[in-house]
């Protein structure tokens, strides 16, 4: 029984100088090559699906998997419900089982964002689930949907809303963006370092895939700790299945979609250092 509660696990990395990865997920494939990867490299995992994916992957369908295969893996598993964007949808993954959430409002001004926060945030508490939010705005969007401009994090404004919010993780906006990368990623460490000085609380970057590992490990030395990774575990998926084409049968597909999901996930938790983290179920001291 190792689902857990993603402050515990950001909690560890924190006081161990590591990143966690938070791995989106759209199926039971993938959801079960995450899982086997934490397993194989004794990491902690944080699974994730966003509310913008729910149309793909019904959250009454998607999200009961998730909380089961947290709850019988061998390693620590956090449920996180990433970019929750309407009560109604938080409430469900809540009530699902899932053992943290984000609430995004950074399209709102501060002040509304903080409001909106709080309210999530407290029916959060009620369920004893960890809490992440965001402020600044991460470039593109979720699932490519809209092509958000990128609003770097005011250190000012960081400070103040995870002051006025008492969250658990705050997500910032350095340079970072979701999907694909138009050019090399030009990530503020400047911005970032302020940040983490100010802030004790752990802090997230999402929009990880197609950032180097010189980065990641950059990102970790000034205070990331959990990093989103969504678009290269799909496209890992798509591109192996593609070169494994045509299958004998329906079977050796779905294990080729466990096997690339797997491996996208176990590269990024090399490159995170979350590896060997786990000693028999729970994190090592
Ligand atoms: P990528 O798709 O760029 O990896 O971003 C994932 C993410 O940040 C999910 O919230």
């Amino acid at each position: 029984m190792t689902l857990v509660k993603m402050k515990e696990i950001l909690t560890h990395a924190k006081a161990n100088g590591y990143g966690v990865g938070a791995f989106s997920v759209a199926n039971l494939e993938m959801i079960m090559g995450a899982v086997r990867a934490a397993e194989e490299l004794r990491s902690p995992l944080i699974l994730q699906i966003a509310e913008v994916r729910l149309k793909h992957s019904p959250l009454s369908i998607i999200g009961p998997a998730m909380v089961a295969a947290a709850t019988n893996a061998s390693v620590p598993v956090a449920v996180h419900f990433d970019h929750g964007l309407t009560e109604e949808k938080i409430r469900e993954a809540l009530e699902i089982g899932f053992s943290s959430i984000m609430y995004d409002g950074s399209h709102h001004p501060l002040e509304k964002n903080i409001t909106e926060t709080k309210k999530m945030a407290a029916i959060a508490r009620e369920y004893g689930a960890t809490v992440e939010a965001e402020i600044g705005q991460v470039g593109g969007s979720e699932d490519g949907s809209v092509d958000l401009e990128m609003l770097i994090t005011s250190t000012e404004q960081a400070v103040q809303f995870a002051a006025d919010t008492e969250i658990d993780a705050l997500a910032i906006a350095i340079g970072n963006a979701h999907g694909v990368y138009k050019g090399e990623p030009q990530l503020r460490f400047d911005r970032l370092q302020e940040i983490n000085s100010e802030i004790e609380i752990p802090l997230v970057l999402h929009g990880g895939s197609g950032i180097s590992e010189t980065n990641f490990r950059q990102c970790i030395s000034l205070g990331i700790r959990k990093i989103n990774v969504a678009t290269a575990t799909f496209n890992n998926v798509v591109n192996m299945v593609n070169t494994e084409a045509p299958f004998k049968d329906y079977f050796s597909y779905h294990e080729s979609v466990i096997a690339a999901a797997a491996e996208n996930v176990k590269r990024h938790m090399e490159m995170f250092q979350s590896v060997g983290r786990v000693k028999e179920e729970t994190l090592n001291v």
